[in-house]
């Protein structure tokens, strides 16, 4: 199959990353928010990105011929010809099975549907549509424009055409694609949220200061952040949920929330991306420990 066209859903920190990647690659994109304020976060966060691209000479082409590749939308029917979907809203089964049961009968027959979820059951939100043989799981990293891995999730329905056409897509975008089945977590999430969490228990527990611990873990372990300037990155929120589904799957204490992460999220505190979690945003490029 063909893809020429790509609708992306959500343009919050994955979806524009997404979206951004495709156009790069020569891809005309559509890209779904609930309304045209998430559209100009995330179409800001865009031209910054492709600026720093131009202004390293990474870019095949000027930010222009990109940008006319990209069009915000703010109505599912904009999405009728794409032939392929890639899902990025919030990490929530019944918002992704809602939403995946409504384009069902307004996309194409044909077109591929792909999950970016971190944790959600690929089977289960395929099951909301007519089309499970026509969908995977492909699952990108934070940030998209900058890591080269794609997880390409087949389930139990996936047919081998739609799996290879998904996966020779995730290479078309210059990602290097892995398979994995649709187990929780994937191969990355499976290791890695439980070594976030284990750092909040470690905090929580007295072991050392939230800069101490992150020094030590990319010191120590040449990680390029420590945990809790990863945390913050990826989004206190979406942790959270992840937690839910995953602690709901294994039911095991190394997947469940930290009562911190709780608390935070529910404060308000996300991260980054609200300008307060384990640090504080205030002055973005001189993040300070948040103390608790
Ligand atoms: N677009 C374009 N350029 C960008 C950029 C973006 N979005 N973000 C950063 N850059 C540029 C910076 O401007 C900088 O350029 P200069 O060298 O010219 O200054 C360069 O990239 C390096 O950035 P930084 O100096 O800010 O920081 P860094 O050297 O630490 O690299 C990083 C940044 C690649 C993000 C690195 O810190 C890293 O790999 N961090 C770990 C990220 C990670 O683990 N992601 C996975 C999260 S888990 C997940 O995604 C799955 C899930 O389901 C939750
Ligand atoms: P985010 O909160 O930054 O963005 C989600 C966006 O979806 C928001 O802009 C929101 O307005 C939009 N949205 C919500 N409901 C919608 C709907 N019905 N229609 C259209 N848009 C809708 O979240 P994110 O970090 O970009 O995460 C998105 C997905 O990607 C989640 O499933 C998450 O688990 C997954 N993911 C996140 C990361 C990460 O590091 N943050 C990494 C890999 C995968």
């Amino acid at each position: 199959m063909t893809i020429k066209k790509v609708g992306v859903l959500g343009c919050g920190l994955m979806g524009s990353g997404i979206a951004q990647v495709c156009a790069v690659s020569g891809y005309d994109v559509v890209v779904l928010e609930q309304d045209q304020k998430f559209l100009d976060k995330g179409f800001s966060g865009i031209e910054k990105s492709l600026a720093k691209f131009a202004e390293k000479g990474n870019l095949k082409e000027p930010v222009e011929a990109v940008r006319a590749r990209l069009k915000g939308v703010t109505k599912p029917a904009e999405l009728a010809d794409c032939d392929i979907i890639i899902e990025a809203i919030i990490e929530n089964v019944e918002e992704k099975k809602k939403m995946f049961a409504a384009l069902d009968s307004i996309v194409k027959k044909d077109a591929i549907f792909s999950s970016n979820t971190s944790s959600i059951s690929i089977t289960e939100v395929a099951a909301a549509t007519k089309r499970p043989d026509k969908f995977v799981g492909l699952h990108f990293f934070n940030p998209v424009p900058l890591m080269k891995l794609v997880e390409v999730v087949r389930t139990i329905a996936t047919s081998s055409a739609a799996f290879d056409a998904a996966f020779d897509f995730g290479k078309s975008l210059g990602k290097v694609p892995v398979r994995t089945s649709d187990k929780t977590g994937f191969i990355v999430n499976r290791l890695l949220v439980p070594y976030l969490l284990d750092a909040i228990r470690a905090y929580e527990e007295g072991v050392g200061s939230i800069p101490d611990i992150d020094n030590a873990m990319k010191l120590g372990c040449g990680y390029p952040m420590g945990p809790f300037t990863l945390l913050d990155f990826v989004g206190l929120d979406t942790t959270y949920y992840i937690t839910h589904v995953m602690f709901d799957e294994f039911r095991e204490r190394r997947f469940a929330s930290p009562s911190l992460l709780k608390r935070m999220v529910m404060a308000g505190w996300y991260g980054r991306k609200s300008g307060k979690g384990f640090y504080d945003y205030t002055d973005p490029n001189n993040p300070v420990e948040n103390k608790f």
